[in-house]
């Protein structure tokens, strides 16, 4: 960032901007006293709040109780669970009770693939195609609490596979389609997933991302029976005993479907996301809750409407695609778009040619992409008639001020608001945000805590800081779309999530408060990275590099980057006999992307002698984070083992510029 850009960026960080009148008008929430009362309301009696919400679903039994239990304090604890005794089924909620209404004939899903092409499918096509699927997974003995996995690109079967495993109760896992085979087989092998749903490629920059092919390589040794391919691009696919075609198990099964209702605490889905070790950690989450959260905050932050044309850009690989593109929109019968491919394919004005073809109404996306649209140019969106837009979305980072400026003006023509919203895989839905009726913004806040949900900024004793101060960001109170557990390691989620605060869920962010209430989220405060809005993690990476031959030790560090946030930067020091060159970068590069996915490769491999340790042998991160910001090292460096290591690497930076 320039240093004018930063001075602008002070300068902006102090602004507030009223939610528009025209907007607050027709709002859900139209003040800001109507959200602090909602608010209190929500504080005096949760239980009695969040019963009210949950029964927006269709239940086919009544819940004994709302919330039993507490955050865990040992591995032994029970933690929660919500609407205990209740009963329902997810794909009801979702498709079902909007196929016999009204909604019949309304779009659920509209579709466009990256080469152009386009389908609608309404809520009663949705409804027989997920009861199709739904009885395709059953005739292939895959029965209730049995996961399957999903590796697929953006196309409307994604949904329907997901909503057709919710709806026989078997967890889907979705694996996010840059993920590589490696990747893919460690979750497959984590979750012990009997069946893969995947498709023969999909489209991606003009190219054919080869699912299939990672699929082949993923199942080997594994607990998987069944694979069941869509055909999607017609590339040549290898065939074994497993495949089975979609077009054939699922177009041939039988339209109706009568569901079953599961209890409120099955789980739903496992989700993948990076931790502070090597291994990734299925989050689980299971029915009522998860359902309950995602539903009511597409309502309240999207200010929705039926009339609306939804579009979150997340692939479904990653939560903001489940709860934003599936769960939480068709919960409340809304018309979500999907899009198959890249933003610039053909040209960098894809986004806003489809935003001004389907008339979208609420755009939902990354800062990533807001700041690589900004660096394309103004005249693409410019090009294209962007007046359907009401309401415009961020999430996954912190959004520079910059770029929420750029985005309300050229993107939102200085009258839409916008939401920053702030969550996480394990919080399941979004849990801080402004009410875009309501909530006076500030470029770069999330602003304040969903009604319901009880967030704060505390020391490592949970005491409260005062204002503008930093600290860790938890949640105080459960809440219904809270992960139940790791899968398969009850110990670690307790560990991770319960143990750093006491009484509190840590969510691994710094963050400030301000004057006014407002979240200032500040990123990471692990060694959990965030490229691109992919959550990474430095421990993932560096196993990823020592596993490779001629790697004797690696650190991975992220550096501020102004288009993808953070950039990876891999110190490696070499076996010895070793040439660290180029062409041995090259290689360690490939390897991450091979074992992890494209999405992890080092963006620079810095070779080193030694890496800096402590006393205690603890690699000196912050050290590096420094030398690989270009910042000279600060601070009490007194500790290192040996003092010539900083230097060299510092060297080696300083003749590299
Ligand atoms: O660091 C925070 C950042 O993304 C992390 C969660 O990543 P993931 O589980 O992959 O979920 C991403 C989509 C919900 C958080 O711990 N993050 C997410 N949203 C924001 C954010 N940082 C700042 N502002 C946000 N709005």
């Amino acid at each position: 960032m320039s240093s004018s850009s930063s001075i602008e960026s002070i300068l902006t960080e102090n602004r507030s901007f009223p939610p528009p009148a025209e907007f607050s008008k027709d709002a859900r929430v139209k003040t800001l006293i109507d959200y602090e009362s909602l608010y209190a309301r929500a504080e005096r009696d949760p239980e009695g709040f969040w019963a009210e919400v949950a029964s927006d679903l269709q239940w086919a039994t009544p819940w004994k109780h709302v919330l039993q239990g507490a955050f865990p304090t040992d591995a032994r604890s029970p933690g929660v669970t919500w609407f205990a005794g209740g009963t329902l089924n997810a794909s009801v909620s979702c498709v079902d009770r909007h196929a016999q209404s009204w909604r019949k004939n309304k779009a659920a899903i509209i579709f466009e693939g990256e080469p152009g092409d386009t389908s609608v499918i309404t809520y009663g096509q949705l409804h027989r195609e997920v009861c199709k699927a739904a009885n395709a997974l059953t005739a292939l003995g895959i029965k209730a609490g049995e996961f399957v996995a999903i590796y697929m690109p953006m196309v409307p079967e994604a949904a329907i596979a997901m909503l057709a495993c919710a709806r026989i109760g078997a967890p889907h896992t979705v694996v996010f389609g840059g993920f590589s085979a490696e990747a893919l087989g460690d979750r497959i092998r984590d979750c012990g997933a009997k069946a893969v749903i995947t498709a023969d490629g999909g489209w991606r920059r003009g190219q054919i991302l080869p699912l299939k092919d990672n699929v082949d390589k993923a199942v080997e040794g594994t607990t998987v029976e069944h694979v069941v391919v869509l055909e999607r691009c017609s590339n040549p696919i290898a065939w074994h005993g497993r495949d089975k075609w979609w077009h054939e198990v699922v177009d041939s099964a039988s339209s109706k479907h009568e569901p079953k209702a599961f209890d409120s605490e099955h789980a739903l889905f496992s989700l993948y996301t990076s931790g502070t070790t090597g291994k990734p950690k299925g989050i689980l989450h299971t029915t009522g809750g998860y359902l309950t959260t995602t539903a009511y905050t597409t309502k309240m932050v999207f200010d929705l409407r039926d009339e609306d044309v939804f579009w979150c850009t997340a692939d479904i690989g990653w939560v903001t695609g489940h709860s934003y593109v599936v769960y939480g929109p068709l919960a409340n019968g809304a018309t979500v778009l999907m899009y198959e491919g890249a933003p610039n394919q053909p040209g960098p004005d894809r986004f806003w040619d489809i935003i001004a073809k389907w008339g979208v109404t609420v755009f939902y996306t990354a800062p990533t992409a807001i700041r690589a649209f900004m660096k394309w140019g103004d005249e693409h969106p410019a090009r294209h008639d962007l007046s359907s837009l009401r309401l415009l979305g961020s999430v996954g980072e912190p959004i520079n001020p910059e770029a929420w400026m750029w985005y309300r003006k050229q993107i939102g023509g200085d009258r839409c608001p916008i939401v920053d919203t702030w969550w996480q895989t394990e919080t399941g839905s979004i849990m801080i945000s402004p009410l875009p009726g309501a909530t006076p913004t500030k470029p770069g806040s999330a602003t304040r805590p969903l009604p319901g949900i009880d967030v704060d900024v505390v020391t490592k004793d949970g005491v409260s800081v005062g204002a503008n101060q930093g600290g860790f960001l938890v949640i105080k109170r459960p809440w219904p779309s809270m992960l139940r557990t790791i899968w398969g390691d009850h110990e670690r989620y307790v560990q991770t999530y319960f143990s750093e605060v006491t009484g509190c869920y840590f969510a691994g962010d710094g963050a400030r408060k301000d004057a006014d209430g407002y979240f200032w989220i500040m990123g990471r405060v692990d060694d959990v990275i965030n490229v691109a809005g992919h959550r990474l993690s430095t421990m993932e990476i560096e196993s990823a590099l020592v596993s490779h031959p001629k790697v004797a030790e690696a650190a991975v560090v992220g550096r501020p980057d102004e288009l993808k946030g953070q950039a990876i930067v891999a110190f490696v020091t070499p076996r010895s006999g070793m040439v660290a060159d180029d062409a041995l970068a090259k290689e360690l590069r490939e390897h991450v992307a091979t074992q992890i996915g494209a999405l992890a490769r080092p963006e620079e491999i810095r070779f080193a002698e030694a890496l800096p340790k402590t006393r205690s042998g603890k690699i000196m991160r912050r050290l590096l984070r420094e030398v690989a910001s270009g910042s000279a090292a600060r601070g009490d460096t007194t500790t290192l083992e040996d003092q010539g290591v900083l230097e060299k690497l510092a060297q080696s930076y300083a003749q590299e510029e």
